[in-house]
């Protein structure tokens, strides 16, 4: 039996460092030993630590190495990191996976049969159904509600000298989100807390233990008793709002809701779940990635003032739509927070059949773990992979060193990419620019520490300085 000082310690926290020039943010080293020279004492240790906090359970062979394949415990797990092997996974053989059970235990309770969890016919008919309400025109002429409602909302945010800057990113992206949906509609004269429904989704993403048993969902779990209450009266809520739209004369509201009601496919219930669906998988992944970028930049002063300059320099009465095209640093910024930080870091799947991937047979009810952050700092597929350098996603660093499509997948990949990817990005840019063009934000605390839950967050409140420019 290895010497326990021998094993990984999972409370090592390294610091955060510079290194070739580049800001180095703190996270979890790997794992040293390989899965299979685990004994059953590391077993246990390492599922609690991973309990606790997800991002600890990489070796170093799944980093160095690709495509690792692990029998271990009962269970088979394929975590593939090879760009190939993602898009035989996930496009060529797609029809071979279903959802992982622990991911649907975790999501369905909340969700139903909302976009994100649904399959078979039942999901080939909603992406098609809602696929008209986010093409990119469609998104597009939401941009100028989204700056309305991002400088509506930042002044009362941002009013003192200190802030949590994960809250303030999750009530303005909450916000933003609410009026692209139902035009605000959802929070006038209601007591629907915007806590309560983030606690919610949060605990949400926490596995009860009974989870990883084969136990039926009826069962009630510990963890979430008394947690549905804000997701029931959310569900009452929208339902009120949806029968007033069915019966309001005259035009149509210019939001995401009006355009779902005039596809005319959903039921009731299914309308609910997709609309809850969108709150829990809209907001809180783009306040995780601002959040991100805000701290990656309080730390690169460099990298700072080429953003601000650059937004400084962009004409804000030319509709906010067209604005992309002039931020081409903003964007790499974006992209790389995206990269050290994907908000949704786990595609977790189970095969349907006997398969074979990355050149091995697989048995059904093999698990496929794409762990994105693992994916997003591989040593085999990124210089310098734990470094913020958004230089390296702009365009003519990209002729000289390209970005393979299933290399940077912080939107997912494959039929269930990302539904709302053009409207996160349209939004997160918007919110960029108005943050930046008037605030600073410093780091006021200690560094934050990488913690996933259904996202990754800080694990303590980040704590920013504001200073007006
Ligand atoms: C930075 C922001 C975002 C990130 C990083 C992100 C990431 C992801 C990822 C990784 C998936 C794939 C999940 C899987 O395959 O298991 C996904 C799916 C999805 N996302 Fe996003 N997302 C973001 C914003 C949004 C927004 C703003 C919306 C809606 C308004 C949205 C709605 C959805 C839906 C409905 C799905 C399920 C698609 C399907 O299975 O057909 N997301 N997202």
């Amino acid at each position: 039996m290895p010497l326990f000082r021998e094993r990984h310690d999972y409370k090592h926290r390294p610091a955060a460092r510079w290194e070739d020039g580049r800001f180095i943010p703190p996270h979890h080293l790997p794992i040293e030993r390989s899965v299979g020279e685990w004994d059953r004492i590391d077993w246990l240790r390492y599922i609690r630590a991973s309990a606790q906090n997800p991002l600890c359970g990489m070796t170093r062979i799944s980093i160095e190495e690709h495509d690792a394949i692990v029998h271990s415990q009962g269970y088979d797990f394929l975590v593939p990191t090879k760009p190939e092997t993602l898009r035989e996974v996930f496009v060529e053989k797609v029809d071979a996976l279903r959802h992982s059970d622990i991911r649907n235990a975790i999501l369905k309770p909340a969700l139903r049969e909302g976009l994100v969890t649904s399959e078979g016919d039942r999901w080939k008919h909603d992406r098609r159904a809602l696929a008209p309400v986010f093409t990119p025109r469609r998104i597009d002429t939401l941009a100028g509600a989204i700056d309305r409602a991002t400088q509506d909302i930042i002044p009362a945010l941002l009013a003192k000298d200190e802030v949590a800057i994960d809250d303030v990113m999750v009530e303005l992206t909450y916000g933003v989100l609410s009026r692209a949906l139902f035009s605000g509609q959802l929070e006038e004269g209601r007591d629907i807390s915007l806590r309560e429904i983030d606690r919610f989704l949060n605990t949400m993403g926490r596995p009860d233990p009974v989870d990883f048993v084969d136990v039926p969902q009826w069962i009630p779990r510990v963890t979430r008793v008394g947690r549905m209450g804000p997701v029931k009266r959310l569900r009452r809520y929208i339902s009120e709002m949806v029968e007033v739209r069915r019966t309001q004369e005259g035009e149509p509201r210019d939001d995401l809701l009006s355009a779902m009601l005039a596809e005319d496919a959903f039921t009731e219930e299914q309308l609910q779940d997709q609309l809850i669906t969108f709150i829990a998988a809209g907001h809180e992944t783009t306040s995780r990635a601002l959040t991100w970028l805000f701290y990656l930049l309080s730390q690169d002063k460099n990298a700072y003032e080429r953003l601000e300059a650059e937004i400084d320099a962009l004409d804000t009465s030319a509709p906010a739509a067209e604005w992309k095209t002039h931020l081409p640093f903003t964007r790499a910024c974006f992209d790389e927070a995206l990269r050290l930080y994907p908000p949704a870091p786990f595609l977790s799947r189970q095969l349907d059949r006997d398969e074979t991937l990355a050149g091995t047979p697989l048995k059904k009810d093999t698990i496929v773990f794409c762990n994105i952050w693992l994916v997003h700092r591989h040593r085999l597929l990124w210089d310098q992979p734990d470094a913020f350098v958004p230089e390296r996603f702009l365009e003519e660093n990209q002729r000289k060193t390209p970005i393979d499509r299933f290399q940077y997948i912080p939107f997912g990949l494959g039929p269930r990419v990302c539904i709302g990817v053009r409207f996160a990005v349209l939004e997160a840019l918007i919110m960029i620019v108005r943050l930046a063009k008037t605030y600073r934000f410093e780091l006021a605390g200690e560094h934050p520490w990488p913690h996933a839950r259904v996202t990754v967050r800080p694990e303590e409140t980040l704590r920013m300085r504001v200073v007006r420019r």
